[in-house]
């Protein structure tokens, strides 16, 4: 590596360490608390059907070249891009050039804001080229970890609230009020998001091996098992057969580009991809291991237990006779009044909060891991420093988020400093954290690693790299290995072959970044396939045929 480092970086103790961490990374509030409610948005099984689609053909590949990335340079994603960007990069050139005239251009508009971040923006892209795609990653840990703490926070408070017998809802409207009410009292909202980051900053200042590796052993296991109790609870009530049926039976026509798009998106979130944490996860990985293989079992595990999720509400929810498309009340409005009307609901409830928290602890160590690791591997920060004082300004921002759900009512001076700056801003504080993170910097964090990759690296070194420890990938034909027989030498000589490696190169050079760049493009607005309303009758010929039916 270029840079001699004080002391050996350390690593996870096997590949099952490995695995286990970066699942529990994957597994998180992305797969139980919005998976399912997108899917009941989207239309059940057909949904579910694209969504495995997008996994393996966008998220697989992907997946593969952040850990591929991390484990060559052994560095979190800013010191692993310096590492191996070249010197100039004509493209950085041409994206920053074009970034700076469009700012430049929106500023002659007297649209000052945009003009002035995009101007940043384009002279940051000159200064650091490809290294931005790293700084992107750890400012994404920082935001995305700033409102992830605050809804990890809620599951905390309602395990509290459902011991103590509170979450007793008869009815949704109950439930609404109540949630409405919880997440709105700033102590409430401010306490838990508080003890939920302690926890956080206590399991990463332990270290990889001590700390993360450590309580991902014990909590992914414990979090297969309240799950697949809660599968059991139910598939074994009285008319759940109706909620199994929505979730596993496709149905074609509910499928629109708008829906392929939804699934892309959540596909790279729900895999913690585009903002280095497979990067900084993988920098722990030691060459004799196997990334093939680990990122095919990191994939399978996420999308496993997010069919799992869907498999504990569904069936529940139509049970009871609710409806599946409450959107993201559905956890948090429809199952505590689902619990309530269940015999022993206040345990299942536990069960059931405890669930989400334990998926979003595991989620939420790992992005407070990039940052801490950008600290110290760049900055030479020690450890419990680096967590302390990354922890506790994340927590701070959160505190921000906690107490803004609902509107800007707290934070007057902001809003109007950001009304003033951009024009209309999103509904919340909350909200603004979210959809820059969700919707600008993981999609294009997505794209330029996969560009940088393709293009910038070279798929031939990426490949040199995942090589170490799978043979499987570069040297054998695909078709022996489907048809079991990689072990004959005849077919694997032939250098003009299908190999695994060669599909790869060719999503990551071509369909992984253009499908995310389609997908972004969608998300800001710049592309639009809602299917249009019929348009409806001129008003003048309504009101004739009314006169003259
Ligand atoms: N994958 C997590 C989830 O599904 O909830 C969210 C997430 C964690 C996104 C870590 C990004 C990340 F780096």
């Amino acid at each position: 590596m270029s840079e001699a480092t004080p002391k050996a970086r350390e690593h996870w103790s096997g590949s099952l360490g490995f695995v286990l961490a970066a699942a529990g990374s994957a597994i998180g509030l992305g797969n139980i608390w919005k998976f399912p409610y997108i899917t009941g948005e989207n239309g059940g099984g057909a949904f579910v059907l694209v969504y495995l689609l997008c996994i393996a053909v966008i998220g697989l590949p992907v997946m593969i070249c952040e850990i591929a990335i991390g484990r060559r340079t052994q560095r979190n994603p800013v010191g692993a891009f310096h590492e191996l960007s070249p010197a100039t990069s004509l493209l950085a050139h041409g994206i920053g050039l074009a970034v700076l005239l469009t700012g430049a251009s929106l500023l002659l508009f007297r649209v000052w804001g945009w003009g002035a971040v995009l101007i940043a923006v384009g002279l940051l892209i000159f200064r650091f080229g490809w290294t931005l795609v790293g700084f992107m990653g750890v400012v994404a840990g920082f935001t995305i970890l700033s409102f992830y703490s605050v809804v990890a926070g809620w599951t905390l408070g309602y395990i509290l609230e459902a011991v103590t017998g509170r979450l007793n809802f008869t009815e949704v409207a109950q439930a609404k009020e109540f949630f409405g009410g919880f997440i709105t009292n700033p102590a409430w909202a401010i306490g838990c998001h508080i003890a939920f980051m302690l926890m956080c900053i206590a399991i990463v200042a332990g270290g990889v091996k001590k700390g993360i590796e450590r309580w991902s052993k014990i909590l992914m296991p414990l979090l297969l098992l309240l799950l697949v109790a809660l599968i059991i609870r139910a598939l074994t009530l009285p008319g759940s057969t109706a909620g199994v049926r929505f979730y596993l039976r496709p149905d074609f026509s509910r499928i629109t580009a708008q829906s392929v798009l939804i699934a892309l998106g959540h596909a790279f979130f729900s895999l913690s991809l585009g903002m280095g944490a497979m990067i900084t996860y993988g920098s722990y990985l030691s060459r004799e291991q196997n990334l093939l293989s680990s990122s095919f079992s990191i994939v399978v595990l996420d999308t496993v237990i997010a069919l799992m999720a869907g498999l504990a509400i569904f069936p529940a929810v139509f049970a009871y006779g609710f409806g599946p498309d409450a959107g993201p009340g559905l956890v948090f409005q429809v199952l505590p009044t689902v619990f309530h009307r269940m015999p022993l609901g206040v345990l299942w409830a536990a069960i059931f909060f405890l669930l989400l928290l334990v998926a979003a602890l595991t989620s939420a160590i790992s992005l407070l891991e990039v940052v801490t690791a950008y600290f110290i591997d760049e900055r030479k920060w020690p450890r419990s420093r680096a967590t302390w004082v990354m922890g506790g300004l994340i927590t701070l921002l959160g505190v921000l988020c906690a107490i803004s759900v609902a509107d800007w009512s707290r934070l007057e001076f902001l809003h109007r400093a950001l009304v003033w700056a951009f024009g209309g801003v999103k509904d919340s504080f909350f909200d603004v954290m979210d959809h820059i993170s969700s919707n600008w910097l993981l999609p294009l964090g997505g794209f330029f690693i996969s560009l940088f990759v393709g293009w910038i690296w070279g798929v031939k070194h990426a490949v040199d790299e995942i090589r170490h420890g799978s043979q499987n990938f570069a040297d054998v034909h695909l078709i022996s290995l489907l048809a079991g027989l990689k072990d004959d030498p005849s077919h694997n000589a032939n250098p003009h072959v299908l190999t695994l490696a060669s599909l790869w190169g060719i999503f990551i050079r071509f369909i992984s970044p253009t499908a995310v760049l389609i997908a972004f493009l969608h998300t800001i607005g710049w592309l639009d396939f809602k299917p249009k309303p019929p348009a409806p009758p001129p008003a003048a010929s309504v009101e004739s045929a009314v006169e003259n039916p």
